[in-house]
């Protein structure tokens, strides 16, 4: 994989192994670095602009993906004293119906994000306004073209990019010359922001966009996008078809448009996923492991049956040459596949583990199991916290937040109630004296909009709702209350979804109970996803804390494993351990998930993706099983 020292403009030569990309891409290393070219190119626009006493134009995302950029923006203003004060900007989007101050508004995101921390003009500012009336829309929308045009067009466009392949709202459908206005938000975008408007009924299901042919005007145009979510979509912009269907995939069509991603978001691309079909490669045990589970699923195949016709017309002759035909390439890989299977978590004690994902010894094992949320490990490896214990492992299960965000206020408020009502009608007991309490919790709660920022009181009953259940769940596991150990990270109770900033205090807690546990085993989340969401915020806090443990004897027993979690569940090339659930296992699964209040359909959604994991054993010609959860051991 390369990482371009630049982000290209028309003329850079195009890498060899890009030849299936339809438009320029970078792969940066990580999102942060990469925001970092992206800001000295705004920089250098910025300058070059002051010194001719002409202004910069820049067309402007929200979501989580632009936050680093606006991070290092907002730096370079306080620390190298750039100025934006002859910087013009157009939003592309904005919820229609929220009022500028809403919480969730992008007006508000944006003084949030950027403009609160940078010396712009206010009049320089420009973003859709969601609360026109439904008359005035269509001239709103029409001005604000006009002002883009009057401003003299946009030099530099930022963009991300969302599961529907939308840019700005374009939502499937749009065409190429589709203009500001509004338009009806797709199903899937209104789940990814189900978790920021506590519950997916609370989205706007309408917006004000800019059109593709808006974004289009701008003279250079630069899409980001981070984290394994976005995989999917940035391959099928990159080097799928211009379509309607991926409205991304119109920047192919620009002259000057690139794809500034990280490795996570690179993953589909041919170039990463199959670099065979691209150029000839070096045929590490991993590639070729990689490439011969990709053959049997193109082929549909249970891997021993592949041939070598089959190698040959798909890139990989030079393998089965190498290795003197298909049969031997098919046995050694059908066995790595066959040894990621275990029953045993945490090692099998006394057994032979030369083959096996985890050691054998020491046993019992020292196990934590971090959870960003508190549900979130239950969902992701709810079995495999099951075998650990049935096993005789000493685990902790460790809620790194107290998920309290996720706390709807009615399931408060009946809760708040009852306590009311036990109260009120229990004068000659120890509840006698808490009427008032409850009454004024009650109010609070009655007197609020899910959006108003809950006081520390609530958000107390939110976490103990949690906390409640999660103890409840760990107990289906078979695992005692006392295990379950609830960390309260401050960041997450210092912020909102897409805006936490890890802090010396989360690190602090995290540092403390790895000390206290000294664990064998870790299991975390977030490596892989977006930088700016939950879980890779817990998985910065983990790192930094790891990090000061490191030279600690105990720390260099340790193996960490990471399980996906909100992001696209792993593939079978990426899973270093499957283990297997039972149909009643799996129920059980079911059936502690649905004791959350506040899980999703998409969560619940889990169990089918466990049963489709074990779909595919079988089909790449292993056992057959009811469902399978993966890990993917990491160093
Ligand atoms: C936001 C916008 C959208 C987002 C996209 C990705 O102004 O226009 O196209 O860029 O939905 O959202 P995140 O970055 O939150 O994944």
């Amino acid at each position: 994989m390369t990482t371009a020292a630049s982000i290209p403009s028309p003329g850079t030569p195009r890498a060899p192994e890009a030849v299936f990309e339809r438009i320029p891409v970078v792969i940066a290393d990580d999102p942060g670095e990469a925001c970092k070219q992206l800001a000295r190119e705004i920089r250098s626009l910025i300058e070059q602009r002051q010194a001719a006493g002409g202004t910069a134009v820049l067309g402007l995302a929200t979501g989580s993906t632009p936050v680093p950029l606006y991070r290092e923006l907002a730096r370079m203003h306080r620390e190298e004293g750039l100025s934006f004060a002859n910087v013009v900007t157009f939003n592309l989007d904005e919820y229609y119906g929220l009022t500028r101050d809403h919480p969730e508004s992008y007006h508000r995101f944006m003084c949030d994000q950027l403009f609160d921390h940078i010396d712009i003009r206010p009049e320089n500012i420009h973003i859709p306004d969601g609360t026109v009336p439904p008359e005035g829309i269509l001239q709103h929308c029409q001005d604000y073209e006009g002002r883009i045009d009057a401003a003299g067009g946009i030099d530099l466009q930022i963009l991300g990019i969302g599961r529907t392949g939308h840019i700005g709202f374009n939502e499937p459908g749009s065409t190429r010359e589709s203009l500001t206005r509004r338009i009806t938000l797709d199903r899937v975008t209104r789940q990814d922001a189900a978790a920021d408007f506590l519950g997916v009924e609370n989205v706007p299901r309408f917006a004000i966009t800019m059109g593709v042919g808006s974004i289009l005007k701008a003279r250079r145009i630069v899409l980001m996008a981070w984290g394994e979510n976005k995989a999917g979509v940035v391959a099928q912009a990159v080097e799928g078809p211009v379509s309607e269907a991926v409205s991304a995939s119109f920047l192919q069509e620009h002259g000057n448009a690139a794809f500034l991603i990280d490795r996570s978001a690179a993953s589909h691309l041919t170039r990463v996923r199959s670099p065979w079909l691209v150029g000839p490669v070096a045929w590490t045990p991993d590639t070729a492991y990689r490439a011969v589970i990709w053959l049997a699923e193109k082929c549909s195949k249970p891997v021993l049956k592949l041939v070598d016709e089959e190698y040959n017309e798909h890139g990989m002759s030079d393998l089965v040459t190498e290795r003197g035909g298909s049969y031997p390439v098919n046995i050694d890989v059908f066995n790595r596949l066959q040894h990621t299977i275990t029953g045993w978590p945490g090692g099998k004690p006394g057994a032979d583990d030369t083959n096996r994902p985890e050691r054998a010894e020491p046993h019992p094992k020292r196990v934590l199991i971090f959870s960003p949320e508190p549900q979130d490990a239950l969902v992701a490896m709810g079995g495999v916290l099951e075998r650990l214990i049935e096993q005789g492992h000493d685990v902790r299960f460790v809620a790194m937040t107290s998920g309290s965000l996720r706390v709807r206020d009615e399931d408060a408020l009946r809760f708040c109630r009852a306590l009311l009502e036990l109260s009120e009608h229990s004068h000659e007991n120890s509840w006698g004296g808490q009427e008032s309490e409850a009454e004024r919790l009650v109010c609070l709660l009655e007197n609020k909009t899910a959006f108003d920022p809950d006081p520390p009181e609530i958000r107390r009953i939110k976490a103990l709702l949690l906390r409640g259940e999660t103890r409840d769940a760990c107990a289906v596991c078979g695992l005692d209350r006392e295990r379950v150990v609830f960390l309260y990270l401050p960041f997450y109770e210092r912020g909102r979804y897409r805006r936490f900033l890890v802090g010396a205090d989360d690190v602090e807690k995290c540092v403390a109970i790895l000390r206290d546990h000294q664990p064998h085993q870790i299991y975390a989340t977030g490596a892989t996803a977006d930088p700016s969401s939950l879980p890779a915020v817990t998985h910065e806090v983990l790192e930094r804390s790891f990090d000061q443990v490191r030279p600690e004897p105990w720390a260099g027993n340790c193996r960490v494993w990471h399980y996906r979690c909100r992001e696209t569940p792993l593939q079978p090339e990426e899973i270093s351990m499957a283990m297997p659930m039972s149909p009643d296992q799996l129920e059980r699964k079911a059936r502690l998930l649905l004791g959350f209040q506040t899980i999703s359909g998409m969560e619940l959604a889990v169990c089918d993706e466990n049963r489709e994991l074990a779909a595919t054993y079988d089909r790449l010609g292993l056992a057959e099983y009811e469902a399978i959860e993966s890990l993917q051991r990491r160093r």
